[in-house]
């Protein structure tokens, strides 16, 4: 079977890419550059020539707080784009996989999301996710794989905030304490995708690091793995004001996944110990 990818230059698509490179898959990886996926035609042309036996769209608008301003960007590409490319699967018989978000929820529960627990999305990025995930059902073999709290070398993220933080003189932290989730290493999110999909799955899968915590246990772990003498402090998300709503608690269910694969999801704390050592000094200073 060969594997397109799309968005294949944002953080979980390169190491989409080195996973299946590693297992000796064929696949074709297409970035932004290669591939606009709001561009019907092309798509349709792009997917028709590759023949791919499975689709993993990488490409998203993921600018959360941007979005609450550019709703109707981040609905073309996080989903009328998605409708295009449910089209193109047809076309070829093709598996599509979206990935999607823990921000399709509202955070108001207090166990674990099951993959069929109701969504309610409290921003216009989960909006918009939550649209890309019906235009993906359109599909007639489609996955929808839910993650969450996603860090990886590749991209933007939390671990690299709180370095840079460190690397500023800021001590000490204030990070916040009332927003539960499931931290991701994008590896591991990778082989996540690779293992659900030679599973042979459809419908709705859950796939997140364990186990779950605050963003600021989060902090404290990435503290104490870089040994450094920073002081974190736990602060509410009200003393933190962003554009967009974040759910609570955002913890997903990964019983679906491990019932699929048999395999109990990686801990987020190894991640992060294999990307503290493999994605350059702990806490360099800030370039001037
Ligand atoms: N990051 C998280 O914490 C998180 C959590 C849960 C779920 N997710 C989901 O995981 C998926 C991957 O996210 P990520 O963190 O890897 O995001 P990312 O690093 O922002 O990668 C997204 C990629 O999509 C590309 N892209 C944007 N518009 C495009 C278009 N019209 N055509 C083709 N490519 C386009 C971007 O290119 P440019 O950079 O050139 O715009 C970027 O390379 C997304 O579906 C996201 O919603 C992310």
């Amino acid at each position: 079977m060969s594997w397109l990818i799309t968005g294949a230059g944002g953080m979980v698509g390169r190491d989409l890419r080195d996973a299946l490179a590693e297992r000796g898959e064929t696949f074709v990886a297409l970035s932004r550059s290669d591939l606009d996926i709001t561009d019907a035609r092309i798509v349709d042309k792009v997917v028709r020539d590759v023949r791919p036996g499975v689709i993993v769209n990488c490409a998203a608008y993921t600018k959360v707080d941007a979005a609450e301003n550019d709703e109707r960007i981040a609905n073309a590409i996080n989903a009328s784009a998605v409708e295009f490319l449910a089209d193109a699967a047809n076309a070829v018989d093709a598996l599509l996989v979206q990935l999607s978000t823990d921000f399709v929820f509202d955070g108001a529960a207090r166990e674990p999301y099951d993959v069929n627990a109701p969504t309610a999305p409290l921003s216009a990025y989960g909006r918009s996710k939550l649209l890309g995930e019906h235009a993906a059902t359109h599909a007639k073999r489609s996955l929808i794989l839910r993650t969450s709290w996603l860090f990886g070398a590749h991209g933007p993220n939390f671990v690299k905030a709180i370095r840079n933080q460190i690397g500023k003189g800021t001590n000490p932290l204030r990070v916040v304490n009332d927003q539960r989730g499931r931290p991701t290493y994008t590896p591991h999110l990778a082989e996540a995708v690779v293992r659900v999909v030679n599973g042979g799955a459809t419908g709705v899968v859950h796939y997140a690091d364990g186990p779950e915590c605050t963003w600021f246990d989060f902090a404290r772990e990435i503290v104490a793995q870089l040994g450094v003498g920073i002081d974190v402090r736990p602060v509410t998300t009200d003393e933190f004001p962003r554009p967009a709503r974040r759910p609570a608690y955002s913890v997903l269910s990964t019983e679906r996944y491990e019932r699929i694969t048999g395999v109990t999801p990686a801990s987020w704390q190894e991640g992060l110990r294999e990307y503290l050592t493999t994605s350059g000094t702990p806490h360099s200073p800030p370039r001037l």
